[in-house]
């Protein structure tokens, strides 16, 4: 059954070479779990596009739609915060699968000639890959995208003599607003997707030309040859599987929450970035002053310079890590230095008080209206009314703007005032306050 459709489609599509091509490449060494990373990074990728192309949907970058829109896409359409959700983990397994990949690559040594065009390609699309999660993470416009990206954009902002100019063409003008959400917008759906996928195209047709480098041993590498059809894809595939269903558990698990819309005027929030870049938030708070520069141009055009030109400076034809002291203890450098510094990045990120701002005064506007003459909080209050100390457990934010804005329609003869006097916002403080209650 399957042969005949293959043969009849291959009668009219001439698909052997094709196939012969994709599935049959030698692997030197034999197929390995080993390998499976740059595939997870690729259908991480996969998932990115078709979840963010759902998001699109109903995504309005403006500086005055943004944030209700996401707040539309996680209440009202339908599994919208699961699609969000999943888009906010993929980016995370994209920078993992990533991350793994080019450890792996490095170990292997795997760059050197003649591999080294596979190499500077890949270290594009990693640098593609970060910008895809600085111009997402805007996106919301709620008031850790905005802070985040104002420290980004500060630090695009030392650059000498062309960083001023640099800035305003990020940014769009002298603040962040509506073009910057447009560009922003631009990038993470235009021009990062077309740009990434060409250079995927690229790095796999490289990969097909040069073959992949196989085991370190090459006494290995020359005795076992197996194709990349069957136990290379189906090792791949399992390896995908497992990504997607850890992607889907955190994406049920942990959703992303939707911090306040974005108040440029209020600059006592404290801006925490996405943690694959926290390492490098931490790194530059230990240079102040004039040593900024150092933080923000030095070391990473220095690292990327480093990282581009790995495949010329490690240039002796050995690949065994042990073989390889310099680079590998370069490696290992570099790896103690980012975990140490993403370790303090977290603790310090941990003991930030995690209220809400929103919340916070909605507990004022509790207090000020004097809502206590009739209800309970754990034990404070007057017991006229409900207790509300677990109301946030038995009430949704709809319910509760509902029951401020026509208490009638819920319940009949109720003796609560009507709080008809407060505006939006405070409405919406109090129910995220009410919501806070668990
Ligand atoms: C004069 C007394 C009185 C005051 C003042 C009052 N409430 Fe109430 N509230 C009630 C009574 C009685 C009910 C139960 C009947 C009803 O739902 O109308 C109630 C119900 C509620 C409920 C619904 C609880 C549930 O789960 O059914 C919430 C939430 C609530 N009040 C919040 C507030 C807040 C917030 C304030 C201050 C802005 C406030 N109330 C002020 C008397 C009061």
């Amino acid at each position: 059954m399957f042969a005949r459709l293959y043969n009849w489609l291959d009668e009219r599509l001439k698909l052997t070479p094709i196939r012969i091509a994709l599935l049959e490449e030698p692997i030197p060494g034999g197929a390995s779990w080993i390998y499976v990373f740059g595939s997870v990074t690729l259908f991480a990728f996969l998932l990115q596009m078709s979840t963010g192309m759902f998001l699109m949907l109903s995504y309005a970058p403006t500086a005055d739609h943004a944030y209700e829109s996401v707040r539309y896409i996680q209440e009202e359409v339908p599994f919208g915060s699961f699609i969000r959700s999943l888009h906010h983990w993929g980016a995370s397994l994209m920078m993992v699968a990533i991350g793994l990949h080019m450890l792996q690559v490095f170990l292997y040594g795997a760059y050197k000639r003649p591999r080294e065009m596979m190499w500077l390609v890949g270290v594009v699309l990693f640098l593609i890959t970060l910008a895809f999660g600085f111009s997402g993470y805007l996106l919301p416009w709620d008031q850790r995208a905005y802070w985040a990206t104002q420290v980004g954009v500060n630090i695009v902002g030392t650059i000498p003599l062309i960083g001023d100019t640099l800035v305003r063409i990020i940014r769009g003008g002298q603040t962040l607003g509506t073009l910057t959400l447009s560009r922003f917008f631009a990038l993470h759906t235009v021009f990062l997707p077309w740009l990434l996928m060409g250079l995927v195209v690229l790095h796999l047709v490289i990969l097909r030309r040069v073959g992949p480098a196989g085991p370190w041993d090459t006494a290995r590498a020359a005795a076992i040859r197996e194709p990349f059809w069957p136990r290379q894809v189906a090792m791949d595939a399992i390896a995908m599987f497992v990504a997607f269903v850890i992607l889907v558990g955190l994406a049920l698990g942990l959703p992303p929450s939707l911090a306040d819309r974005a108040n440029p005027a209020d600059t006592t929030f404290t801006p925490v970035p996405e943690w694959y870049f926290l390492f490098y938030y931490e790194m530059l708070k230990y240079f102040r002053g004039r040593w900024e520069i150092v933080g923000t141009v030095v070391i990473p055009v220095l690292f990327y310079t480093l990282l581009f030109l790995l495949p010329f400076l490690d240039r002796r034809p050995e690949r065994r890590p042990f073989s390889r002291p310099i680079a590998i203890g370069a490696g290992g450098v570099l790896l103690v230095v980012v975990f140490t510094f993403l370790t303090i990045s977290l603790r310090a990120v941990a003991s930030i008080p995690v209220t809400d701002p929103s919340v916070v005064r909605g507990k004022q506007l509790y207090q000020y209206l004097g809502c206590a003459a009739c209800h309970r909080i754990h034990g404070e209050g007057e017991a006229v009314g409900p207790d509300l100390s677990y109301v946030g457990t038995q009430r949704d934010a709809a319910w509760l703007m509902q029951r401020w804005k026509d208490p009638e329609s819920m319940v009949r003869g109720s003796i609560m005032p009507a709080y008809t006097g407060l505006n939006d916002v405070e409405l919406r403080d109090l129910t995220n306050y009410m919501l806070s209650l668990k």
